[in-house]
């Protein structure tokens, strides 16, 4: 066994064993287990995406789980977004696969984990130059509220290289390029860039932005329609090189399909068929994800703006429900939230809908995540602590016992402070901010 999944190993044992005499939680720091690990590491920054996971986590356990490198292990992650846990797992060796609700995430995510020549994706790139130099005005696509987030002239050259790329036939080199053209769409739009949910940039607020003001005039001066192609071009380039460098490291692509609901993954994986699952999945209250993702989902119709509301719907964590729903009291089957639940309804009966909602479905996922698992694999979980109403609300120990019922055994618990992650901002006085991570290790019990 190599050495580092030897240290990692040997780490993860030293867990077990402190659990074992009675330690609850242990502290850690994952970024200092793997220091060499870049951020700019295969294809990782392929495309933005909220609330990323870094790449340390899985990374780590992926190492301590690869015990014998000769027989090739499967990890799933039900809640894969961008695809951090399977490129990951790529880079380690296993065959992979995942689920997401967003399709804009799994669009992200199979075309990181997928091996295409580059050299054809530069010769591509130049077929499109051509092509968008032929074309004349093309109709945009349904993108919500187009003419708040574009100049004109922008809507009008992304419209012609959208519809230049929807003739590439190789759908792997196609959906190549559609992920770069999301990218392109979101840096030619007035939204701010240093946000992950769109947010149009108003100058006439400066102080607002204060050292970064000059920054985002830049950005806004760069939206010339000369420069969309070169920006894609800047963007293809690039992307391209990550797909070799994934190449260079990985062995041959072993992704075996992502799926769009981690409550239903296990049809897709087959039942005791996967070795690990390494997932951080939604947080109470994360609705996040679809109005992030709405401006690449508008324009690789991959969802019109009338659609958003039924995607955001599939989303474990979301927050709009109707009044009715939420005049319907829900139990979650764990006596102690219900109870901590029935006292916060009292306060706020939304947040408490949101709440119970949330572990109905958690409850689903992880049915599912019980299914796919072989006795004695394990999973890794990725969730912090939030505040609902003010007050303390440990997600992380309730979910805990919800697996436990679903035969899922505590192995370790670890917590690990982090320091940035995208939708954490703090949003109103009733949904808290998430200030640490825990990562909980359970194993399926071999007899079940
Ligand atoms: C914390 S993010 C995962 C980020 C991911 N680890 C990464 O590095 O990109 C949680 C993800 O869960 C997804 N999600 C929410 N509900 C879901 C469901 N029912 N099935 C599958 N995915 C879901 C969201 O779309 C979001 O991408």
């Amino acid at each position: 066994m190599p050495s580092r999944a030897r240290t990692s190993l040997d780490t993860v044992e030293a867990w077990k064993e402190a659990t074992r005499r009675g330690a609850s939680v242990s502290t850690v720091d994952f970024r200092s287990f793997t220091s060499d690990l870049v951020p700019e590491r295969a294809t990782h920054l392929l495309h933005a995406y909220p609330a990323k996971l870094i790449p340390h986590i899985p990374n780590f356990f992926l190492n301590a789980f690869r015990q014998d490198a000769s027989k090739q292990l499967v990890v799933a992650d039900p809640f894969c977004g961008s695809g951090t846990v399977l490129v990951e797992g790529l880079l380690n060796g296993f065959a992979v696969l995942g689920a997401d609700s967003n399709p804009l995430a799994r669009l992200i995510a199979r075309v990181k984990t997928r091996y295409v020549d580059p050299d054809s994706l530069l010769r591509s790139l130049a077929r499109l130059k051509k092509r968008v130099g032929e074309l004349d005005a093309c109709e945009p696509p349904r993108v919500v509220n187009l003419n708040h987030w574009y100049k004109p002239r922008i809507v009008a050259e992304l419209s012609k290289l959208r519809a230049a790329i929807a003739t590439i036939r190789t759908v792997e080199i196609r959906e190549f390029m559609e992920v770069c053209f999301s990218v392109c769409a979101r840096k030619m739009s007035m939204a701010d860039p240093r946000l992950s949910v769109p947010v149009r940039i108003n100058m006439q607020r400066k102080e607002q932005y204060a050292a970064h003001a000059r920054q985002l005039r830049r950005h806004l001066a760069n939206q010339t329609p000369e420069n969309v192609f070169l920006t894609f071009s800047e963007i293809v380039r690039r992307n391209a090189m990550r797909v070799r460098s994934l190449m260079n490291q990985a062995l041959p692509s072993n992704l075996i399909g992502i799926y769009d609901d981690a409550r239903s993954l296990h049809t897709l994986a087959g039942k005791n068929s996967v070795d690990l699952i390494v997932t951080s999945p939604p947080y109470i209250g994360a609705q996040k994800y679809i109005r992030s993702s709405s401006l690449g989902l508008g324009w690789l119709g991959l969802a019109r703006p009338d659609e958003l509301r039924s995607l955001e719907k599939a989303n474990i964590g979301r927050e709009h429900y109707s009044t009715s729903e939420v005049a319907e009291s829900l139990s979650t089957g764990l006596r102690e939230v219900d109870e901590r639940l029935l006292h916060i309804r009292k306060l706020n009966p939304l947040r408490a809908h949101i709440a119970a909602q949330y572990f109905v479905e958690m409850r689903a996922a992880f049915a599912s995540m019980h299914q796919m698992l072989k006795p004695g694999g394990c999973l890794v979980l990725v969730i912090g602590p939030n505040t609902i109403c003010n007050q303390q609300f440990d997600t992380p120990l309730y979910l805990e016992n919800l697996a436990h019922e679903i035969g899922l055994e505590i192995e370790f618990r670890l917590i690990d402070h982090i320091r940035s992650r995208g939708l954490m901002t703090k949003r109103n006085r009733t949904a808290g901010m998430i200030a640490s991570e825990w990562v909980l290790c359970l194993r399926k019990q071999s007899a079940s």
